[in-house]
């Protein structure tokens, strides 16, 4: 009989101590179960029309770039290993209107940026967003109905066809459709390969949540005004953050429409959701660490609350060890330097 007031009699009689291989940096590293890899990262990446780099107020160390720095930019992160930018427009408020036309000009921002990176860096993947609220009045990511109260859906589905083909032309790898329409995974691949872009790929938004954690990105680029529709919310297309069951349905099903990768949008407070997709889907599984996740950490880390690498590694590192291939994060720069030393 052990007893706990007699200091030498007390000896825990353990068949297994974990804690033996926790001693040593050696023995540690030599039982480290996951990885962030700099292959891991996906950068995205603000571009803006013309003028000087612009920071955006909450998240601190991203900034909206002309095209030029843009190019700059995936020079730096093709050097560094980053596989893969995903590009954002930030449009001038005059090119917006309701039906968000814009995104079916063949020469719009998106466009002539991915023209410019695919000539300087041809080794970097670019991945678009298809959807079209950088270019709605309203900032939805579809056109509406006559009285506004609905993002008419199939509609939607037409002109994000017609922007998939347009990025595609410009030589994309990948289209990114992130606007959470039905059935759009689907007519996208077939508007594709109908025009013989059977090799552009496809990485949907398969579980995007209807997140509070979206919030920064909506102030980079502009479309912040969707987000405080009273009438018209965007959780009418994106996903209620209460459901599992529903996530992993709607990404099933964007599989089976022929999406080569599915995503999980955010990231950190839906790691249940990457483990579940992962064990259930058999394509690659992308996880989008959002901008809330972002500002939060740099908000802590100035308040000198939190430590602001450990976290920023914890934070990808447990992204990754729920399951997720590759991840998008604005952390991408600096840690693929990091893991460069
Ligand atoms: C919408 C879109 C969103 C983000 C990128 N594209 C969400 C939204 O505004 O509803 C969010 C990205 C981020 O927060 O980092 N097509």
């Amino acid at each position: 009989m052990k007893s706990f007031d007699k200091t030498e009699d007390f000896k825990l009689d353990l068949p297994r101590r974990p804690r033996r291989l926790r001693r040593t940096a050696s023995l540690r590293s030599m039982t480290q179960e996951t990885y962030v890899r700099v292959e891991d990262l996906i950068a995205p990446l603000i571009v803006k029309e013309a003028g000087e780099k612009e920071p955006v107020g909450s998240m601190p160390g991203l900034f909206r770039l002309n095209i030029e720095d843009l190019v700059a930019e995936c020079r730096e992160l093709a050097v560094l290993g980053v596989p893969a930018v995903a590009i954002f427009p930030n449009m001038d408020p005059s090119l917006k209107d309701a039906l968000g036309s814009e995104a079916g000009n063949p020469d719009t921002l998106t466009l002539r940026a991915v023209r410019a990176i695919k000539a300087a860096v041809p080794e970097l993947s670019v991945i678009t967003d298809v959807a079209l609220d950088p270019y709605t009045t309203h900032g939805h990511d579809g056109v509406l109905n006559e009285d506004g109260s609905y993002v008419v859906n199939d509609e939607t589905v037409r002109r994000l066809c017609e922007m998939a083909v347009l990025q595609a032309e410009a030589g994309v790898d990948i289209v990114a459709p992130s606007d959470m329409m039905d059935g759009r995974v689907g007519a996208i691949r077939e508007a594709l390969d109908e025009r013989g872009f059977i090799d552009t790929a496809i990485m949907a938004y398969s579980a995007k949540f209807a997140s509070a954690y979206y919030g920064p990105y909506r102030e980079a680029v502009g479309s912040a005004k969707a987000a405080g529709t009273t009438l018209l919310g965007k959780e009418t297309y994106q996903m209620n953050p209460a459901n599992r069951r529903e996530a992993i349905m709607d990404a099933l099903m964007d599989e089976d429409e022929g999406a080569d990768f599915v995503m999980v949008k955010p990231a950190g407070a839906y790691l249940d959701i990457i483990r579940e997709l992962r064990d259930a889907a058999t394509s690659p599984v992308a996880a989008y660490q959002v901008s809330g996740e972002y500002a939060q950490i740099h908000a802590a880390a100035q308040l000198g609350w939190l430590d602001y690498e450990k976290t920023r590694d914890e934070s990808l590192l447990a992204i990754k060890r729920a399951g997720a291939d590759v991840i998008l994060t604005y952390f991408a720069k600096e840690v693929a330097k990091k893991l460069r030393g």
